[in-house]
């Protein structure tokens, strides 16, 4: 009797869920219908689709673009979003509707880790963005002040091939991570810092470690869909303390940041008392010589702050995980390997260094760098954009304010496809598909809006 009565239940149980599911996809169905929204996953009330989302979104949404097509809806918490895998649809939204898209929307992490949106990469479109932009275009990202940083970038890679050589030599087994990280991360901060922070002029294993430590903090809490940006209410409840983590990590990098600054004014204030010249400039002098706003003598600490840390969170990680993942690709085809090895045999020759003129003349290495860059890409998703006013896409009609995720992990063209094997596939995409590189890959001049 008692077994009767709870398998009763239990069948009404399924059977209840089961219309309730039947119900809300209906719903969903007609209201994506009705309201020219693009299909997407049935969603709960309140939450909408938010529990739809694991620990890896990424991999979520590319299987909702799998099943309801190129471009798909989703409603996270009060939140218009669409996500996307497919270049066409990509080209649309970055390329053709640029001028809709190009904004960024204001979260949480952007507002406590960007210095309240006041950066380049995760500022609102509008005149603050622009004059930021025009900063890093004008000033720092300049070819010729790239290029006055080139003996470092040479040093840097003859320290790392140093460092290697004697590891391997010695027996020594070599960890990819740990030093293509430190190569990264001594270019960067170098150019912007004017500090080796790994090496033989590092400024001590201790602040380097911080250093690395408050970067990868940093990166991961920008890159977390945060709910508190969905839904208001779990602001205050924060379970896992995640707005608690992002004012302390906030707190440390700003600290860090004004150290920095301090640093650099004392710094020049003796030059300026010695008459001595300027010299070379890191881009923390170069912010520090330039005007502000409104007439200003100076620029304020907070945007120097804010377009130092822009460059920090979107050289370093980026950089380094690239080198790492191209190393492991040719690790993996030995055969690509060799075929780098022998152009490199022929237009450098074994008796110097690779130097960066050498760079234009290496095109099969170019193609390896180039496909790494497509089946690796540094992040899941681009910096999330923004729609400023209502638009259509592909007759869908995407409202104002719709957040926008733009997935680059397996998009649909490029799944299954083992382009290290199958190197004729692999030129013909890369070709078809170059504006794509261009758009992501090919360094700051072209990662802008
Ligand atoms: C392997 C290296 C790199 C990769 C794969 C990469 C990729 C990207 C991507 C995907 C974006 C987002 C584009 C968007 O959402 O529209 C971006 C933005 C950005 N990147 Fe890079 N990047 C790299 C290196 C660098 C370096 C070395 C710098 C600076 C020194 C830099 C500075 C920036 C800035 C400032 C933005 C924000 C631009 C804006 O929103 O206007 N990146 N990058």
């Amino acid at each position: 009797m008692v077994l009767a009565t709870f398998i009763s239940a239990l069948l009404l149980a399924a059977l209840a869920s089961k219309i309730v599911r039947h119900w809300l996809m209906r719903k969903s169905l007609s209201s994506h219908m009705t309201n020219g929204l693009p299909p997407g996953p049935p969603r709960w009330p309140i939450v909408g689709n938010l529990l739809q989302l694991g620990q890896l979104p990424h991999r979520d949404l590319a299987s909702f673009c799998e099943k309801y097509g190129p471009l798909v809806y989703l409603k996270l918490g009060n939140i218009d979003a669409i996500t996307t895998n497919d270049p066409k649809i990509i080209h649309e939204i970055l390329v053709s509707q640029d001028d809709v898209f190009a904004s960024r929307p204001q979260t949480l992490a952007a507002v406590h880790l960007a210095y309240g949106c006041g950066d380049v990469a995760l500022a609102p479109l509008g005149p603050h963005w622009k004059r930021m932009r025009r900063i890093c275009m004008e000033h720092l990202l300049t070819t010729k002040r790239l290029e006055s940083f080139s003996k470092h970038r040479s040093e840097e890679a003859q320290h790392l091939v140093k460092d290697v050589l004697g590891r391997a030599q010695g027996g020594r087994p070599i960890n990819l991570r740990e030093v293509l990280g430190a190569f990264s991360m001594n270019n960067v901060t170098r150019m912007l810092l004017g500090k080796q922070y790994f090496g033989s002029k590092s400024s001590g294993p201790q602040e380097a470690m911080e250093f690395m430590h408050i970067t990868h903090e940093l990166f991961w809490l920008l890159g977390v869909i945060y709910l508190g940006d969905y839904l208001p209410m779990w602001r205050w409840f924060d379970p896992y303390g995640c707005e608690k983590k992002m004012r302390e990590v906030e707190k440390r990098v700003d600290d860090f940041h004004s150290k920095i600054i301090e640093e650099h004014r004392k710094a020049r204030e003796y030059k300026v008392r010695r008459e001595e010249s300027d010299g070379d400039m890191d881009f923390v002098d170069v912010l520090l010589s330039l005007p502000g706003e409104d007439g200003k003598e100076h620029m304020d600490d907070v945007e120097i702050k804010a377009l130092i840390q822009d460059m920090i969170a979107a050289a370093t990680d980026t950089s380094a995980v690239t080198n790492e993942w191209a190393m492991a690709e040719v690790i993996k085809h030995p055969h690509i390997l060799q075929k780098v090895q022998q152009e490199l045999d022929s237009v450098v020759g074994p008796n110097r260094m690779v130097l960066e003129s050498d760079l234009p003349h290496l095109n099969y290495l170019r193609c390896v760098v180039r496909e790494t860059f497509r089946m690796h890409p540094a992040g899941p998703f681009l910096i999330p954009h923004e729609s400023l006013r209502a638009t259509t896409i592909n007759g869908y009609h995407i409202p104002a304010k719709t957040r926008v995720f733009i997935n680059t992990h397996g998009p649909v063209s490029y799944t299954h496809l083992d382009v290290y094997k199958r190197q004729v596939q692999f030129l013909l995409d890369l070709l078809k598909n170059v504006w794509v590189f261009d758009y992501l890959c090919h360094g700051p001049f072209v990662c802008y809006r």
